[in-house]
């Protein structure tokens, strides 16, 4: 699948539909450059989860958990990330087997690490405010 959106809002507004399709286990790959849109994608993932928590970058902490809502939220981020052994100490592994939804920001700077069911999501910047979303 493939959307273009032309704002933040329509970014929320897609990460919201998309969330409505999501099983527990479910594992969202977000990849995009800095300033693409992946953590806005994140936003939207818990408002259409329901979730009333307020989702910011879990750039230096890793992971946040986001619950209320139908499912649980795990975000984590890779950005800062140096080894694997980092995602072990926060237990990474528990995260996955957890009936939730993980949401992970630059899930291909450690591929290895992401399940092979995972759902990939990039976001591609384009002019202006412009995004494409593929999926
Ligand atoms: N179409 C769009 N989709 C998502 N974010 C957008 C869009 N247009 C502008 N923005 C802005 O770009 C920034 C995206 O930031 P963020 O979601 O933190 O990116 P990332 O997590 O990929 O580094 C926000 O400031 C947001 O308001
Ligand atoms: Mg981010």
């Amino acid at each position: 699948m493939k959307q273009i959106v032309k704002s933040a809002e329509e970014t929320r507004a897609v990460a919201a539909e998309f969330a409505a399709g999501l099983a527990p286990g479910s594992l969202v790959a977000l990849t995009g450059d800095l300033g693409s849109g992946k953590t806005e994608f994140v936003k939207g993932l818990a408002a259409g989860l329901g979730s009333p928590a307020q989702v910011t970058s879990p750039t230096f902490t890793l992971i946040h958990e986001y619950r209320g809502g139908r499912l649980p939220l795990f975000h984590m981020d890779f950005y800062r990330l140096t080894n694997g052994q980092e995602l072990e100490l926060i237990g990474f592994d528990d995260y996955l087997a957890e009936p939730g939804v993980c949401a992970i920001e630059w899930a291909n700077r450690f591929p290895e690490l992401i399940p092979a069911d995972a759902i990939w999501v990039d976001i591609s910047i384009g002019e202006n405010n412009k995004r494409m979303i593929c999926w």
